[in-house]
């Protein structure tokens, strides 16, 4: 049975780069807070115009491809994780085929958010030990700054997230050293509503005008005035839940992959947790007894990018040299849903 490797990686952050002093212009907050609470100095904000979720995540999908030896027509599949898309529908994939110019090959969205890169990994990995791909681009992006809530008000989450997108080629190889070893997926949708954007959506339950619907108002739509007036347009989360939530299931799903593989927390040369926060992954380290070298964090320069934060991490790790063949890697995630997965590879 073939197994994947990562043959190409590549990221991209904007440009333009938002310290936590520029934050203190729009809502009640300092540097000191935001850097006590979560270790983040700085974040990327896209171009508000120029660059989307699809753009940044072709630019990072560029780097891969070529890193990797191939062109976009050697692509087989393409697999996009984004809580952010370009539009409600369609999904980012297919712009990612129509701009890069690719075959008329298959395109898929995946929607769970900061777990969404462990998640695509785990389904391409699938397509690849089934024979079906042999080369398959998986991106993670995020274009948060267009959907965030800079008044005081939403400062819990807007301070956290950031821009970015980064991008892997999964590779089918007959090398049996190497590789995805093994993919770790969960969720517990009783979490839902606690880290969410309700809207636009269609179950109602969250419309502040709710109880004004009825069914003679088939025809409304279902994003109106009243919700954007309402701040309903802007996610929310209950912070210390989901925190809690991370520090339990983090070390849970990283001794899950370590255990079916018949490995110990001193076998991972390179821990990627999903950057979340820097105390979440402080703690993680401490209960795995990691040294600090072995777990790689950026969030201090740009915050939390969902989707994209693994493959940007992951990047700046292999370009610093800290991942080489051989490495035994570690990819863990949690958030949103709540959904987490654990991925380990042996680079
Ligand atoms: O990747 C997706 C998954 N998301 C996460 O993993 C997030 C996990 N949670 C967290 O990272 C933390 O809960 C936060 C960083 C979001 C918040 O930190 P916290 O230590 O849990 O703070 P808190 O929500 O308990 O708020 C403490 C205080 C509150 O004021 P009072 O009620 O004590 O007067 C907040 O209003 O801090 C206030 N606060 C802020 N103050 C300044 C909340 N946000 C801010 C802010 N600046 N940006």
């Amino acid at each position: 049975m073939p197994r994947s490797i990562i043959a190409g990686i590549g990221m991209h952050v904007p440009e333009n780069v938002f310290s936590n002093q520029d934050l203190t212009k729009y809502m009640d907050t300092s540097d000191e807070w935001i850097q006590e609470r979560t270790g983040i100095q700085q974040r990327r904000y896209a171009d508000r115009k120029a660059e989307t979720t699809t753009t940044m995540g072709i630019e990072a999908a560029k780097i891969a491809i070529e890193r990797a030896g191939l062109t976009e027509q050697d692509i087989d599949f393409i697999i996009f994780a984004t809580l952010s898309p370009d539009y409600y529908f369609p999904g980012c994939g297919v712009l990612v085929q129509r701009e890069m110019k690719m075959k008329e090959i298959g395109a898929l969205d995946i929607r769970n958010q900061c777990s969404g890169f462990v998640y695509a990994i785990s389904v391409a990995d699938q397509f690849i030990k089934s024979g079906m791909y042999k080369n398959i681009l998986v991106i993670g992006s995020e274009k948060h700054s267009f959907g965030l809530d800079f008044s005081t008000k939403g400062r819990n989450i807007s301070v956290i997230f950031g821009d970015g997108a980064g991008a892997v080629v999964l590779q089918a190889t007959d090398d049996a050293e190497r590789g995805i070893l093994s993919t770790h997926l969960h969720s517990d949708g009783n979490g839902a509503e606690i880290l969410a954007m309700y809207n636009p959506g269609t179950h109602g339950n969250h419309w502040h005008h709710f109880a004004d619907f009825d069914n003679d108002d088939m025809g409304k739509a279902f994003m109106t005035h009243a919700m954007i007036d309402n701040d309903q347009n802007f996610p929310t989360m209950d912070g210390q839940a989901v925190f809690k939530k991370a520090i339990e299931k983090f070390p849970e799903v990283i001794m899950e992959a370590l255990r079916i593989n018949g490995l110990n927390p001193s076998d991972i040369d390179m821990l990627i947790p999903h950057q979340a926060n820097l105390r979440i992954s402080q703690m993680v380290q401490k209960m795995l007894k990691l040294p600090s070298e072995k777990v790689y964090n950026n969030i201090q320069r740009y915050g939390n990018t969902t989707a994209a934060s693994i493959p940007i991490a992951l990047c700046e790790a292999w370009q610093e040299g800290k991942i080489k063949e051989g490495s035994l890697v570690c990819l863990a995630a949690f958030g949103s849903g709540f959904t987490w997965a654990s991925a380990l590879i042996r680079w």
